[in-house]
């Protein structure tokens, strides 16, 4: 760490997140209360059989009272997966929550992700270690990762660990992938009779792991802040120089909820959302025509400039290029690589690597750069890097063809960005700074009510920290069967834009008005500081979805 804090890190530092009431009191020593027992909406049978422990538990809520966990345990910790904004207060969250349960409770943090588990790598997190770290962005404190922790072996070797350094909780900080695997293992845990809990906690900028008890992952709210501070930048500036249009991609992997949120707070010309165009059976054609449709109309107005929101996941949601991917996917993890593909160039050529004609048809389509970055390595999950290709410049191009062959808009220079690095290790804004502190004190008063196969939940959260609601959902009643790599699965489902939800309707009653007008918004940058309605205003998503 530098040892040079820049003003605002100075001044953050002080700042005292907000708690929900309950843990105002007593600290993390509370009771839980059980609630409905809530069941998966899908496929029930069979994920009763594979989680006989998990499965059926009530929701918890939390009551001041004793905690039943009143001995010194040790606590381990890590982050999985991509950085979200506000990681550092999980952990300054459960370690304060720890120490109210008992002082002599310990926290280990485990480095690098899932790896640093199976390996046993670790440093004890103290309050000295972590005091430089509160209120901070990123995810240095300990690293991350994304290796996948989900083989009996990998388990035992964790349970073996954990034996060494007297550990008996262990919490997951991480998104639907690494949430699903912390029902897993706590599940072989309960069922082995390991005596270690296993607590997850929601995280991830994309914005697609809630649903009715997950209100929102914490980092979605900094993240989509500081994408819509950069998109109201742009915006102005092709105002002014009225001569660009602007193609933005924005993070996202699957889900177009960052997109979304941004273009509610921001008002570009033209938002493009993969789940309406996979619901309308869209092609790469179709989607062109939309965009140069727009294009051409403000060009005729007398303005050649605009702003285009595109989601990181569109490809994978139009689909003949789902088509393409996933079996891409597939031929993939069984050993064609991205060097067989890039040398093919003729139809018989990428037809004999295994691609359906309809998929040669459109790999082909695809200018080389696209084709390269579409057969780039896999990531852990065997899933095509999205973050990798390059939608928005695929677009641009394939806009400026349509229009030059249909001989409109004359003037139609594009500039392409991707908006995503840029903001997952920000420093929290208020919301995120208090619901991630929180969530961390609410893994550890799970911990403190000895439960295990639990997802942090926190509810209320339109509201200020101390009305909010923190509790436990059973991980088994987030989880539906699907099909990953060929084989059936059980996983968290993804929480994707919901084309008859609230945010939606508010985009699609006003994208026209925002296409052909100049309604552009300009969020600025996040405020620490100042008036409670600049500092502490929530995404628009979740004012639309809880407000
Ligand atoms: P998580 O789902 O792990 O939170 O990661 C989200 C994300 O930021 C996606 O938006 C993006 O596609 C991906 O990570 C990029 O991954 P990497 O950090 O490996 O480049």
């Amino acid at each position: 760490m530098s040892t040079m804090l820049s003003a605002l890190q100075q001044a953050r530092s002080s700042y005292q997140p907000g708690l929900p009431a309950v843990f105002g009191e007593h600290g993390a020593a509370v009771s839980a209360v059980a609630g409905d027992c809530p069941e998966p909406e899908t496929d029930r049978a069979k994920l009763k059989q594979l989680f006989p422990h998990g499965y059926g538990l009530p929701v918890l809520t939390f009551a001041p009272g004793a905690s039943p966990v009143a001995s010194a345990i040790n606590v381990g910790v890590i982050f999985s997966g991509g950085q979200a904004p506000g990681g550092h207060n999980v952990i300054a969250g459960l370690y304060d929550g720890l120490q109210s349960l008992n002082p002599g409770n310990k926290l280990e943090g485990f480095l690098g992700g899932p790896s640093g588990l199976i390996d046993n790598e670790c440093r004890e997190l103290t309050a000295e270690i972590i005091k430089p770290y509160r209120n901070t962005g990123g995810f240095d404190l300990i690293g991350s990762g994304r290796t996948k922790l989900e083989k009996t072996a990998q388990f035992d070797q964790v349970r073996e660990n954990c034996r060494k350094l007297g550990i008996t909780a262990l919490v997951i900080i991480g998104g639907d992938d690494s949430n699903t695997n912390a029902c897993v293992l706590a599940e072989y845990y309960a069922e082995t009779g390991a005596g270690i809990q296993v607590i997850g906690c929601p995280k991830t900028i994309d914005g697609d792991l809630k649903n009715s008890f997950i209100e929102t992952s914490f980092g979605f709210d900094t993240a989509t802040k500081v994408y819509s501070e950069l998109i109201g930048n742009i915006e102005r500036d092709t105002l002014s120089a009225r001569k660009y249009w602007h193609f933005i991609r924005l993070m996202g992997r699957s889900a177009s909820q960052i997109t979304l949120e941004c273009a509610l707070q921001t008002h570009p010309n033209i938002t493009l959302i993969s789940e309406e165009v996979a619901a309308k059976k869209q092609t790469v054609e179709a989607v062109v025509d939309y965009i140069a449709g727009i294009v051409a109309a403000r060009a005729e107005a007398g303005m050649n400039f605009g702003v285009v929101l595109v989601p990181e996941g569109l490809l994978e949601f139009i689909p003949e290029m789902k088509q393409l991917i996933g079996e891409l996917n597939e031929l993939m993890s069984k050993g064609r690589t991205g060097e067989q593909f890039a040398a093919a160039d003729l139809p018989a050529e990428v037809a004999a690597l295994g691609l359906s004609e309809r998929s040669v048809h459109v790999f082909l389509q695809m200018p080389n750069l696209i084709r390269d970055q579409l057969v780039l390595d896999r990531d852990p999950h065997g899933n095509v890097r999205v973050s990798q290709i390059e939608t928005e410049r695929l677009l641009g191009e394939m806009v400026a063809a349509k229009l030059k062959e249909g001989k409109k808009a004359k003037k139609f220079s594009a500039l392409n960005h991707f908006f995503g690095y840029e903001g997952r290790c920000a420093a929290p804004g208020n919301f995120d700074a208090d619901y991630a502190y929180s969530l961390g004190y609410t893994a550890a008063a799970l911990i403190g009510a000895g439960k295990t196969g639990y997802i942090c939940s926190i509810r209320n959260l339109t509201q200020p920290a101390a009305a909010w609601t923190p509790g436990g959902v059973p991980i088994a009643s987030m989880l539906n069967i699907e099909r990953r790599k060929g084989e059936e699965k059980a996983v968290i489902r993804k929480a994707l834009v919901e084309l008859d939800g609230k945010p939606y309707a508010e985009l699609a009653a006003n994208r026209e008005r925002w296409a052909l007008e100049n309604d552009y918004v300009y969020p600025g940058p996040i405020q620490y500081f100042g008036p409670a309605e600049v500092c502490n205003v929530t995404a628009r998503i979740l004012q639309l979805e809880r407000g």
